[in-house]
């Protein structure tokens, strides 16, 4: 959440620099942006803006054409304050000497405001991160060097940052300090970089600095110098690391969204490109290597929103091919709980971003609490890839749309191949071994199949965008798809969507059908779909408009339903994978019908970098 970008150079930039690097960190967040930048022979410039810096013309940014020395920016969502102008970073100290750009939340920032004010010291934001520009500039009034100075500010600041700034009176040198939120530094030659994200580098730099949490570093033209929070020097250096320039291009899709949900097939071939060994009837999964011998009796999948529906799938697959007993948790509660971790309980931290505060967190507790874990992580190089030490990357691709879609059924797919490991290990014959890699070779072809529906659910939408309520129902492995449908459908549409156990139906939520409530129902699975088919009978009895997605072979629901949307057959741990691309396309579509930003719906980041 929150992106931040800056530059220090000898070469003398353009700011429009930051607002390129911040145009690729607007996934963070895009309530509003703002840059500062100077130099030795240009004063400081301030520009901000509410909006996205995407929506910017060459008008708002004749301030920063002319060249810098340094420049920090900063794309903002909102946490402590509306989204307003002056809300917006960079902010700036009183007296005007410290620049501030600011990802995290300052639970302290209360009682720390309170004593500035009675230090003479006005606010002029509603923002928790003023008051580091505050107590840093009242610090250097105390303290004799900025290095003194700005250590004391970090080890008095509590909760969540990362940070980059500048002392105006020092235009040739930018700090950048982390506590929980990420931040790196690019290495490059007369000119450094500081970004949230290390891929947002990739044009300009291999050589990576991946700052600690609890570290600091004062960045020159020539390079960075780092130091812990005591200020012993950290002597970081920096690491090549194999960066994904995100391929931006629309092509002639009208969103990411939409791109995204066709890119699934060559996602799904990405995730299993290499990793099927069917001379084994078992998976080549490499970060499993570092397991070594340990073989877990427990699974702890952590993880939020999408990424816990994942979760849930993973439950199932591991409890019925692995034998192995999984809890899925939210990473948030976890972490609040006391939650029992045995020596041979397996964490997998899941997460598309790998950077989510909760999920991160989760990790922490779980590995203080003895716990081996493993990554099931999309970015490369990310905090939770990089803390769990061993993983499985998801291969799925950058993902711009917001609302997650490859990354979610390469979860899945990560998932089942992971189960297969597993169970192969602990008895699962070679023939359902090579049935699964067979079944899991074919689904990317099937999926295609699945997307020239496209136009068939567009049809259907039409019929449903001015409904207020949608009802999403499924068993078994369909129960997580119709809360990962709810919940893509609420993200972009903004119509409100509940997905449910569909045998739960019965026992409360009944009392809600009436003919103004659509129900997304999933029922491919054939060995529960006879029991799918008589929780439909009660909707329709009570006079609900029923959408229907099944396996084309089975025409069960014809009568029973208002539209079926008929789905290649597959096996059903796999056809759940394949239900999921309708649902995509249902909550795409309403949300078009109804003019909204699909690919940056309202008050949505795509990395939550805060708890
Ligand atoms: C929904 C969505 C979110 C994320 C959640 C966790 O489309 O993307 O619910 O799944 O914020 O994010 P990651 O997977 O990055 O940890």
């Amino acid at each position: 959440m929150c992106g931040i970008f800056g530059f220090v150079t000898e070469h003398k930039e353009s700011a429009t620099l930051v607002v390129e690097g911040l145009r690729r960190l607007e996934y963070r967040g895009y309530d509003s942006w703002g840059i500062a930048a100077l130099g030795d022979q240009s004063p400081l410039r301030l520009v901000r803006q509410t909006g996205k810096i995407g929506r910017t013309t060459a008008k708002d940014l004749e301030e920063l054409v002319d060249p810098a020395d340094v420049a920090i920016g900063h794309t903002r969502w909102a946490t402590h304050g509306q989204a307003t102008v002056a809300n917006a970073h960079p902010h700036r100290s009183q007296h005007g000497r410290i620049v501030v750009v600011h990802n995290g939340i300052i639970e302290n920032h209360r009682d720390l405001k309170a004593r500035l004010e009675a230090e003479g010291y006005t606010f002029q934001t509603e923002t928790d991160t003023e008051v580091i520009a505050h107590l840093l500039e009242w610090e250097l009034g105390r303290t004799k060097t900025f290095h003194d100075a700005l250590t004391r500010t970090l080890t008095t600041l509590r909760g969540t940052f990362a940070l980059a700034l500048v002392d105006v009176e020092h235009p040739d040198r930018v700090y950048a300090a982390r506590l929980g939120s990420p931040l790196v530094i690019g290495v490059g030659d007369g000119t450094q970089l500081i970004s949230s994200d290390a891929n947002t580098l990739a044009p300009y730099t291999k050589r990576i600095i991946f700052l600690d949490d609890g570290e600091w570093a004062e960045v020159t033209p020539q390079g960075a110098t780092t130091y812990d929070f005591d200020m012993a020097a950290t002597e970081k250096i920096a690491e090549v690391v194999d960066l994904e320039l995100a391929a931006s291009d629309l092509g002639d899709y009208p969103h990411y969204m939409l791109k995204e949900i066709y890119d699934q097939p060559q996602a799904v071939r990405n995730a299993l490109g290499g990793r099927l060994l069917p001379s084994e009837a078992t998976v080549r999964l490499a970060g499993l290597t570092e397991l070594g011998g340990f073989h877990p009796s427990r699974i702890k999948i952590l993880a939020c929103g999408t990424s816990w529906h994942a979760g849930l799938v993973g439950k199932t697959y591991f409890e019925e091919l692995a034998r192995i007993p999984t809890e899925v948790e939210y990473a948030s509660e976890f972490r609040y709980r006391n939650a029992v971790i045995e020596p041979d309980t397996l964490v997998i931290a899941m997460s598309q971003s790998g950077e989510t505060a909760d999920t991160l967190a989760g990790l922490r507790e779980s590995k203080r609490r003895g716990a081996t874990p493993l990554g099931l992580v999309n970015v490369v190089g990310s905090t939770i890839a990089r803390e769990c030490g061993r993983g499985i990357y998801l291969r799925a691709g950058v993902e711009f749309g917001v609302a997650a879609t490859k990354s979610f059924t390469n979860q899945l797919v990560t998932l089942l191949m992971l189960s297969i490991h597993f169970g192969r290990q602990r008895g699962m014959s070679i023939r359902q071994g090579l049935e699964l890699l067979n079944a899991l070779e074919e689904l990317p072809t099937l999926m295609e199949r699945t997307l020239e529906l496209d136009s068939k659910i567009h049809a259907i939408s039409e019929e449903f965008a001015d409904a207020d309520n949608f009802l999403y129902i499924g068993r078994a492995l369909e129960y997580p798809i119709a809360l990962e449908g709810a919940l893509k459908l609420k993200e972009v549409s903004y119509i409100h969507a509940e997905g449910l156990p569909a045998a739960e139906l019965k026992h409360g939520p009944i009392a809600l059908i009436t003919p103004e409530m659509p129900i997304v129902v999933t029922a491919t699975q054939s060995f529960i779909r006879e029991k799918v088919a008589s929780n439909v009978q009660e909707i329709r009895a009570r006079g609900g408009r029923i959408i229907v997605i099944v396996s084309e072979e089975n025409h069960e629901f014809d009568r029973l339903a208002d539209h079926v949307i008929a789905i290649p057959t597959a096996d059903d741990l796999i056809s759940p994978i394949l239900a999921t691309v309708p649902t995509q396309f249902l909550a795409y579509h309403l949300a078009v019908l109804r003019g909204c930003d699909v690919d940056q719906p309202r008050n949505l980041a795509k990395s939550v970098t805060v708890e």
